[in-house]
Formats: structure tokens, sequence, C-alpha cells
């Protein structure tokens, strides 16, 4: 990986001071700069495009501002303001941090990196977001955007053995001691507005000078498709007068933690559902990112709620309480439309 581009100066200052001119200073976890609120910002932000984590975000800190109203939460309490964001690992590990850092640090963010990476849900990168954006610290990162900025401006493959390693090292190199807040989130929406996948925008690009890939065709690069597993799924649903049974599903797998249906296992016949009123059946596919599910919805419905015998955490659910709770988003849409 001879002749790399390593003039971290004008690199730095050509992002930084584009964000000023053109960057989205407009999101609104950049207002009101607190470490907790980049925190939030950054685990949302993992996997997720900024247009669907905005009004999650503010939802967010509508209920929770700050560490100390956190503080008592539970993790149902974090999960159901989560309910629709998707990767729920994510608002479990919120949880859990938000709790070593009441036991740990007193209830006062920890203002280490090393500290930061020993946070559930906090790797390399969300760690030196938090220090660089919150703390006006120089530290790297490397996200998505931000990989592709630099192996672009570097011309190399980032699937090459060894490349990722490379990335960091550059990315170091190029990370300002000044104007750190401006040059992180700069290459953050440098990589987002402007070095897109495909199409990227080069004449509109503060490097497009020296970047070794400017305007070069990019093939339209077919996502090399996993195989997606399929997965059956028989669920129970019992509702009566607008309150409906929900189960804490306890496997750790998919929705774990969340509120759902009785998830009825092969050919089982579950006695919980006698004699109801009315029954229907609603089949339905829900896609996550790594399984297909085919869902098999039997909705019972009964004159009142009944008491049922069992190990498994369940409860009656009112259904203007479905907020109180975390729902994946097809099966609470589907209470929330039924009549
Ligand atoms: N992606 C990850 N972190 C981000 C941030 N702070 N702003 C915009 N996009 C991001």
């Amino acid at each position: 990986m001879n002749n790399l581009n390593k003039d971290n100066k004008s690199f730095s200052s050509a992002i930084s001071q584009w964000y000023l001119t053109s960057g989205r200073n407009n999101l609104p976890w950049r207002e009101k700069i607190s470490p907790y609120r980049v925190w939030i910002s950054e685990i949302m932000l993992q996997q997720t495009q900024v247009k669907t984590v905005i009004p999650f975000f503010k939802k967010f800190i509508g209920k929770y501002p700050n560490l100390k109203s956190i503080c008592d939460a539970t993790e149902d309490d974090i999960l159901a303001l989560w309910s629709g964001l998707g990767f729920y690992r994510r608002a479990k590990n919120i949880f859990k941090a938000k709790e070593i850092i009441k036991n740990k640090y007193n209830n006062c963010f920890p203002k280490k990196f090393d500290e930061l990476l020993l946070l559930p849900g906090i790797g390399r990168s969300t760690a030196g977001a938090i220090m660089s954006i919150a703390y006006g610290e120089s530290y790297p990162i490397l996200d998505a955007n931000v990989k592709r900025v630099i192996s672009r401006f570097n011309d190399i493959d980032v699937k090459d053995k060894g490349a990722i390693k490379s990335l960091w090292l550059l990315s170091k190199t190029y990370t300002p001691s000044k104007n750190i807040f401006e040059y992180t989130q700069g290459i953050m929406d440098l990589g987002a507005t402007i070095c897109h996948l495909r199409v990227p925008s080069c004449s509109n690009c503060p490097l497009n000078t020296s970047c070794k890939s400017s305007f070069k065709e990019f093939e339209v690069i077919k996502n090399d498709k996993k195989q997606k597993l399929n997965k059956k799924i028989n669920f129970m649903l019992a509702h009566s007068n607008q309150s409906f049974l929900l189960f804490k599903k306890n496997k750790k797998s998919f929705w774990e933690s969340l509120w759902i249906p009785y998830e009825r296992q092969n050919r089982e016949r579950s006695d919980f559902f006698k004699r109801p009123l009315r029954s229907e059946t609603k089949n339905f596919n829900h896609a996550l990112s790594h399984i297909d599910l085919n869902i098999t919805l039997e909705i019972f419905e009964y004159k009142k709620p009944f008491k049922i015998k069992t190990n498994l955490e369940h409860k009656w659910v009112k259904k203007d309480e479905l907020n109180k709770f975390g729902l994946p988003k097809p099966i609470k849409s589907i209470i929330e439309n039924y009549v």
C-alpha cells in the first residue's frame, strides 16, 4: 500500500471547512451537545440511517434528556422507546451501560476512551465518536461512511487483506488535533451526502483534486446477497375488551426481551387458548436483517381476560398502554389497528 494520500493537514482542514458551509448542522444530536446525547445518538445510528433515527432520537431524549432521568429506567422502558427501530440488542446495551455508569461511575458519564470501550454496545468507532464529538478530543472513527471516504481517497479496496487495519491507521493520521468536532461530523456527512456508494457527487467534493478515485465510475455493486434464513413462526394472540395477552420473549435470538404473542412450537397444542368467542388467522411476512419471517398469527377473542398457569413472563396489556412496552413493529401495528 504505497503511495498513500498522507497530506493529513489538507485532508482534515478541507473537511472541517466544508462542514461549516455544507454539513448537516441541523441534526438534533448536534444541538445541546452532551456525552449522554452523543452516546444515545451514536448507538441509534449504528446500522440505521439518519432519517430513520431522527424521530426516535427526539422521542427518546424527550423522555430521558440526561443520565439522571434515565437512571431508574427499566429495560422494558428503554425497549418501549426502541419499538420499531430494530436491532433491539442496542437498547438492551443502553440499559446495561447506564446501570454500569450509575454503579461504577456515580452516574457521571466516563471521560476516558478505555472506559467507554468497556461499556456494552460501544466499540472503537463509537468510543472515538463520543471522545471527539462530546469531549473535543482527537480520536479517529471508522464507520461505514468514513471507510468509504478514506478508502476511495487512497484507492484502497476494502476487501483486501489488511485493508481495515490500514484504514484505521489512515483515519488516525488524518484526525486533526484542532477542530475535531467539525472534522468528525464533516467526514461522516461527506460520506453520507457526497461520497455516495453508487454515484458519488465528486464535483461537489472538497477533496476532488487529491482523491485517487475522483470522477471514477463505480460499478453498480450488486449486493452479494447472503442467503437469508427463512423461519416460520406461529403466534397465538388472545384478546378481550381491548386487552391483549403478551409474553416477554426470553430466547436469545431476534426480538429477545420484547413482548410478543404466545409462540406455538411445532405441532404443540397450547391449552391456554380454549373456547374463544371468535377466532381468525392472519398470515404475513416480515424481513429482519438476517432472517425472513413467515408469520401465522391466530387471534382469539374472549369475553374477559383469564389467568394462565405458566413460568413464562406474561401480561394482559391494554391497547392504550402498548407504548409502555417494547413490541416488534409488525406485532405492534397489528394490535394497534385491531378493532
Ligand atoms: N452516523 C454515525 N454517527 C453520526 C453522526 N453523529 N451524524 C450523522 N451520521 C452519523
